[in-house]
């Protein structure tokens, strides 16, 4: 490794990077859609348990070797374990992070886009599924709108870590806890919103199958930016003095605080106003402006929710990108700016065949999923619970969990990671991941 390497400038910093990775798309237009699609708070409580006995540990882990090694995912496991190939751990990450940003893209332009739209206004007799289906079925302006977004997460990406993430994770994420108060607020005191709250607050057991549980690992291993190595990269740039199991339990709380709430904004607008909560990927670009026109200052709350929504998928595209990055400024020693530039063309490319898969390839399906869905669910359901898994064996069996605890303790700070937490990563996170894996899959694809 040549050069000087960045590290974030105080603990603040690297707790809003990491939290304004986590927070995303995933916690908003996922979130919910998944929520609503899988028997309601029955998967909320499967998810939540998921976060507290896999996530938060992964999270420790993933922060605790990029601390140690300070470098990028190949490269941490390259000297942890050198002349092994756990490496390849490192690059099914970097491939995950061209894939999860490639489609991850094209839905913040849709974000972008309905920023527009909602200026504009929503009437309340306009035809909200066909302004959607109109706008992805489109070919140019999606890809119009995916350029854009490319252009800003590189932009933040080529400045570095403290000039271009740290610069903008401090002035965006307030702005988005901002946003999404003042959305809970209106929804909840819509007339008729103890419908929406009531659907997501009593859990419907009877709808959960495999496939549930899959689900709600891949959301948990998604919101929290898992199993790629985004929180190795994130963890890399973090100097020795600074504790982890504190900042990461500020980490896996935000998120999944931001995730709920955003549950409380999105399903008492959506019953108050008689929508289908099962609506699928549609539900924030459908059902919420369709809410929006029929509620007074409609319109300004489309702005905002579409700014939120914006936001939220920057400050986690730029973690994504910087994963890809920061493997060929370590590893291969290209500039910033030369890996930044080329790399987001590459992702812009990658990215096409799945707005694509609405118009002109609306004929490509695998397995009754259009080309993005096929994205998602290849990253999230299979690239990033694997990367998981083979993470939690690693560290737990091969670099050693009493070695991953030391160095996770260290130095002392006010919470510390107990021997629960050594069982955790050797065996119950990677069992459980594969057990969840196996069955979910086995049915997915036996078409049950
Ligand atoms: N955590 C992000 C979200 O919830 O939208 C998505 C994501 C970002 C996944 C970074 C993976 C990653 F490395």
């Amino acid at each position: 490794m040549i050069g000087h390497r960045e590290q974030w400038s105080s603990r603040l910093a690297f707790v809003l990077a990491a939290a304004g990775s986590a927070v995303g798309l995933g916690n908003i237009w996922r979130f919910s859609y998944v929520t609503g699609t899988n028997g309601g708070a029955a998967f909320v409580l499967i998810y939540l348990v998921a976060i507290v006995m896999i996530g938060y540990p992964l999270v420790v882990t993933e922060i605790t070797i990029g601390r140690k090694t300070q470098r990028n995912p190949v490269g941490a496991f390259l000297s942890l374990a050198p002349g092994t190939p756990w490496w390849l751990i490192g690059a099914m990450g970097v491939s995950a992070g061209f894939v999860i940003l490639s489609f991850y893209s094209i839905v913040a332009g849709w974000a972008l886009a309905y920023i527009f739209k909602a200026v504009a206004g929503f009437a309340p007799d306009m035809d909200f599924a066909g302004t959607f289906m109109g706008h992805i079925g489109s070919v140019w302006p999606p890809i119009f709108w995916h350029a854009l977004f490319m252009l800003l997460t590189l932009g933040i990406i080529v400045a570095g870590v403290i000039k271009g993430i740290q610069r903008w994770v401090r002035i965006l994420m307030p702005a988005l806890f901002g946003i999404l108060l003042i959305l809970v607020l209106r929804s909840l005191t819509l007339d008729g919103a103890g419908a929406g709250v009531a659907f997501y607050l009593s859990p419907r057991f009877d709808e959960v199958t495999a496939q549930t549980f899959l689900a709600a690992i891949g959301q948990a291993f998604f919101t929290l930016s898992l199993g790629m190595g985004a929180m190795i990269t994130y963890g890399s740039y973090l100097s020795e003095k600074h504790t982890i199991p504190d900042n990461a339990g500020w980490v896996v709380g935000l998120d999944t605080l931001i995730a709920v709430i955003a549950g409380f904004a999105i399903f008492p607008a959506v019953f108050a106003l008689g929508f289908d909560p099962a609506a699928g990927p549609g539900l924030a670009f459908i059902t919420l402006p369709a809410v929006f026109a029929a509620m007074p200052g409609g319109s300004l709350f489309g702005v905002l929710f579409f700014l939120l929504l914006g936001v939220a998928a920057l400050t986690s595209a730029i973690s994504l990108l910087e994963v890809v990055v920061a493997w060929l400024v370590d590893e291969k020693q290209w500039s910033r700016p030369k890996a930044s530039l080329l790399m987001g063309a590459a992702i812009f490319v990658i990215g096409i065949p799945c707005t694509l898969g609405y118009s002109l390839l609306s004929h490509v399906r695998f397995f009754g999923m259009d080309i993005l869905d096929t994205y998602d669910f290849l990253a999230s359901n299979l690239l990033l619970p694997l990367g998981g898994l083979l993470t939690a064996f690693f560290a737990g069996h091969v670099w050693s969990a009493r070695e991953l605890c030391r160095e996770a303790n260290r130095p002392a700070g006010n919470i510390r990671i107990g021997r629960w937490f050594g069982v955790m990563i050797k065996y119950i996170a990677p069992a459980a991941i594969a057990l969840v894996m196996v069955t979910g899959l086995f049915q997915k694809f036996s078409g049950q």
